[in-house]
């Protein structure tokens, strides 16, 4: 199975996805690495992996329908079995979610449909819920919508900052992604 992972940020997300395949735990192959913008840690840690990487910076393009459609072409060109939103914070038009139909697979941080969009830590703690989580599912053309393959509940302690919470999410996010990736390798998505 051939996967795209399609970043903004960090990508320890990403970096759990890499380490599962060099210790043969995830059998998968990462055709490349991807982001929206310049100088993310993401794209970085992927080269120093060996990976192929590539940019396409939504700051560059006059317009959103150009900037989609220049991603939508370099994806593709990769021609892969799964698409992974690993952190990336952008919506993605129609036509992309049409070109990867049924491929393109996100995390989040909270218990969809619960808490979607850009702070779902950060709703979560203020709504004042006790327990949160992150899911794992299948984009659509909505913000955080779309069929949920995987869900895992973490405990919000009182102590809580929204930066401990987040990072204890992602503990369980990562063990997530790769458990999910390596289903879906044995019979990945036509
Ligand atoms: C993850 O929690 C992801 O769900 C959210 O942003 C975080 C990305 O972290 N959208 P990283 O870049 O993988 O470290």
């Amino acid at each position: 199975m051939r996967i795209v992972v399609l970043v903004s940020g960090t990508g320890s997300n990403l970096q759990a996805v890499i380490d599962a395949v060099k210790s043969g735990e995830l059998d998968v192959e990462i055709a490349a690495v991807g982001a929206d913008r310049e100088g993310t840690y993401g794209v970085e840690r992927s080269s120093e992996a060996g990976l192929d990487t590539f940019v396409v910076n939504f700051n560059s393009f006059p317009t959103r329908d150009e900037w989609d459609a220049a991603l939508t072409a370099k994806v593709a060109s990769y021609a892969p079995d799964v698409v992974v939103s690993s952190g990336f914070m952008r919506i993605v038009s129609p036509d992309f979610i049409d070109a990867f139909d049924g491929k393109y697979l996100n995390t989040h941080p909270a218990l969809l449909p619960a808490f979607p969009g850009a702070h779902g830590v950060r709703d979560a703690m203020a709504y004042g819920v006790k327990v949160t989580g992150c899911t794992v599912h299948w984009a659509d053309a909505g913000v955080d919508t779309g069929p949920i393959i995987a869900q895992e509940a973490v405990t919000i302690e009182p102590a809580d900052s929204e930066e401990t919470l987040h990072e204890r999410i992602k503990v369980v996010e990562r063990r997530l992604l790769v458990q999910t990736l390596a289903a879906l390798a044995a019979t990945p998505p036509k």
